[in-house]
């Protein structure tokens, strides 16, 4: 063979060495593993397994109604202050996001803060002290929800502005750009309103997609129902709709986290031998662990072992269910925790994160199902 053929060889095949090389790295990226830690779980901090994540949601700082600012109450001061640093030793490489608000803080607070530039800038200013000052390398806003076309407007603004305070700051302190991320409805359309797509893209580095919550014996008491399915059909509400919606509005695919649930609902039968989805229902059922209707992943685990019975996997809608007697809880096991990462990685979405780390059993047994899928 002549010599200029064998290194002609050798150059495609170290050329194709390269690609495959390439190629293996982008398909074996590692999705990012997200948590949140409730401090009104009284879950100890020290206790995260930290090393199965990525990145950990501190929740909840506080807006004041007053000042536009936020804060963190006293209560919670001495955990937060010293949150990161604890995380930090079972993982040095986690990063940590202070988030502001949730679900029980009152949406008309953040609509009124948002509507004004004074206002904004009170958000966004003590926003960034905060988490400099406690140590966070992110924010995380949990305004549940923006709903009118105004407050799409507003919440849009709002994000703008926060993303060009943060990278300022960054210049001007010389430490790497706080994170920016946002726990958001299910879907970018919210019952008819859209999200304001173009600044969320463009001010976020991802959202967390609240994928679960579509049932519940609280709003809809008459029949069992997946709580968190990721697929349906016949106009059920499903997680893959919501992140397709996501994604066709335009939210890059690698910015968007899929929710997904460590607890369940409860419901109370009608007739134990009517046992499936969509069985009749009499709300909210009751007993060990069961609170309002939800019952934690933990305590659902319980429940199995006490009355010996076997949980049921859909594979079809991506949902778990486990019954005795007449109480009926929709939840997540670890296959559909399963489902949902792949889902996630073969969306090529920025990851996943589940709502919330205490209400895992003690074995972590989904925080590791999802770690190593
Ligand atoms: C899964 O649930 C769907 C929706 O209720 C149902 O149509 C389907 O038959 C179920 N699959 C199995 C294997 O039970």
């Amino acid at each position: 063979m002549a010599s200029s053929t064998k290194s002609f060889l050798s150059s495609i095949i170290f050329l194709l060495l390269l690609l495959l090389l390439q190629f293996h790295s982008s398909a074996g990226q590692t999705r990012r593993k997200g948590v949140y830690w409730f401090s009104g779980s009284e879950f100890p901090v020290a206790n995260i397994n930290s090393a199965l994540f990525t990145h950990i949601f501190c929740a909840f700082a506080d807006l004041n109604t007053n000042t536009n600012q936020v804060t963190i109450s006293s209560s919670n001061a001495a955990k937060f202050s010293t949150f990161t640093q604890t995380v930090r030793q079972k993982n040095p490489n986690v990063k940590t996001m202070l988030s502001i608000g949730g679900g029980s803080s009152n949406p008309t607070n953040f609509a009124s803060m948002a509507s004004q530039p004074n206002s904004r800038k009170s958000f966004v200013d003590s926003s960034i002290t905060l988490a400099r000052n406690n140590g966070f390398d992110g924010l995380d806003l949990d305004w549940e929800y923006p709903s009118t076309p105004t407050e799409m407007n507003s919440f849009g603004t709002l994000l703008t502005e926060w993303r060009a305070a943060v990278v300022k700051e960054s210049v001007s302190s010389g430490k790497p750009r706080l994170l920016l991320s946002a726990a958001v409805f299910r879907s970018s359309n919210y019952y008819g309103t859209p999200l304001p797509v173009s600044s969320i893209s463009n001010s976020l580095d991802w959202i967390n997609v609240m994928s679960y919550d579509f049932y519940g014996p609280g709003w809809s008491a008459s029949s069992t129902a997946p709580p968190a399915a990721l697929f349906g059909s016949g106009g059920q509400v499903n997680g893959n709709a919501g992140i397709r919606e996501w994604i066709q509005s335009g939210m890059p695919a690698n910015k968007i986290a899929i929710g997904f649930p460590f607890y369940g609902w409860a419901w109370r039968l009608v007739d134990q031998n009517k046992n499936g989805f969509y069985a009749p229902a009499n709300g909210a059922a009751t007993g060990a662990g069961i609170s309002g209707g939800a019952i934690s992943y933990r305590d659902i685990k319980t429940f199995i072992a006490a009355n010996r019975v076997t949980p049921v996997y859909n594979a079809t809608v991506v949902s778990n269910y486990v019954y005795s007697g007449t109480t009926w809880i929709g939840y997540d096991d670890k296959q559909s925790i399963a489902a949902k990462v792949s889902y996630a990685n073969a969306n090529g979405l920025w990851g996943y994160f589940g709502w919330q780390i205490a209400a895992d059993d003690d074995s972590s047994t989904l925080s590791r199902t999802a770690s190593t899928t």
